[in-house]
């Protein structure tokens, strides 16, 4: 096998098998042509505009254990905080104001947020006239369907591996099977589904991130967000060796390629693995940015890791500063929603 020929080839079919994917993930040789084909990829399906996402982390209280995460319930040292729906409505009024379209509520699984206390909030943000996505984690099915009802377009809500076992070691009292279920009804009830994995997780294999890439195309997800794992000092997994971007860039490049028009962040644990992280995930096939529009003690604590790119950032900077960031990739930031469109593919819609 030989790493540009299944390269060239899934540029134009966008398939690839478990071992060719495999094959690809372990030759670090073809990281330019592998990069430069998913930059090509994403031109011709999504173009050249770049969708904003502006996050609102509303809440660092979480009721799970997972051993990577710095929001676990058993870390004690992290100060928590739980925005109030006023709070919230505020900060997507400052999304209106920067401009963006979309906003982003992400919290842990804090289980003050009810379906009750969460609908009436959905709904003034969505009478705003801005695209809502939500990321608060495993929710019954009727949560859901309530969530939908009252507005929510998008959720995201990453497998984090799709290796069962890996992934009831690393979330304690979770189960695989659920999260499945989460992402299987959150398609049925007509959200566009984001989801994602981590990236470099001790014992993980290249083989694992394999099986993850084809689960995504075989999910048919609008989204994939991924990044690197970034040990956290207040975490069981704090003496995991320190991350790297090049391995998330592979995966990312490769989900590309076989989910061609898909939407895909360049997100802030590449930033903060390397300073232009994003800006290099830009030109390897990523089209989205999440930039945070949380402010004060909430920004800083909503830390699931350390060095959080932007942490210590104004919000109101972030914009001007994305967007000259673009401008100098050849890149423009979209005025549109960014809902994730359907392209042929050599003349099929699929
Ligand atoms: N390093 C990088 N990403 C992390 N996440 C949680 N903890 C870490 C960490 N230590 C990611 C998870 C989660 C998302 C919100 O943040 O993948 O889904
Ligand atoms: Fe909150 Fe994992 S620690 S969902």
């Amino acid at each position: 096998m030989n790493s540009a020929d299944l390269i060239a080839r899934a540029e134009q079919t966008h398939t690839l098998t478990e071992d060719e994917l495999l094959h690809i993930l372990t030759d670090t040789q073809a990281d330019a042509t592998l990069f430069a084909a998913a930059d090509r990829v994403r031109k011709k399906y999504v173009g050249d505009e770049v969708h904003l996402r502006a996050l609102i982390e509303f809440s660092n209280i979480c009721k799970n254990q997972c051993l990577y995460c710095g929001l676990q319930a058993q870390n004690k040292e992290l100060p928590r905080y739980r925005l109030t729906a006023e709070q919230i409505l505020a900060l997507a009024h400052k999304a209106v104001e920067y401009g963006y379209k979309t906003v982003v509520m992400q919290g842990g699984e804090d289980p003050f947020f009810t379906a009750e206390v969460l609908v009436p909030i959905i709904k003034q943000i969505k009478a705003l006239g801005l695209a809502l996505t939500l990321s608060l984690g495993e929710r019954t099915r009727e949560d859901y369907a309530a969530f939908k009802t009252a507005g929510a377009d998008r959720y995201l809500l990453r497998i984090e591996t799709t290796d069962k076992a890996l992934y009831e070691k690393y979330n304690p009292g979770m189960s695989f099977e659920n999260r499945l279920r989460c992402l299987r009804d959150l398609k049925e009830l007509g959200y566009e589904v984001g989801t994602g994995v981590l990236v470099g997780l001790p014992v993980q294999t290249l083989r694992s991130l394999a099986k993850d890439i084809l689960f995504f195309k075989e999910l048919d997800a609008d989204m994939i967000g991924l990044g690197p794992f970034i040990p956290n000092p207040q975490t069981p997994l704090k003496d995991a060796p320190a991350p790297v971007l090049e391995p998330s860039l592979r995966v990312m490049a490769l989900t590309r390629l076989l989910l061609p028009d898909i939407n895909i962040p360049a997100t802030t644990a590449m930033e903060t693995v390397t300073p232009d992280g994003r800006i290099r995930a830009l030109q390897s096939g990523a089209n989205v940015v999440m930039p945070n529009v949380t402010e004060g003690e909430a920004r800083l604590n909503y830390a699931l890791y350390p060095g959080k790119a932007c942490a210590g950032e104004d919000p109101s900077k972030c914009r001007g500063c994305l967007t000259a960031k673009l401008y100098l990739i050849g890149r423009t930031v979209s005025t549109g929603y960014g809902f994730h469109k359907r392209m042929p593919r050599n003349g099929i819609i699929v």
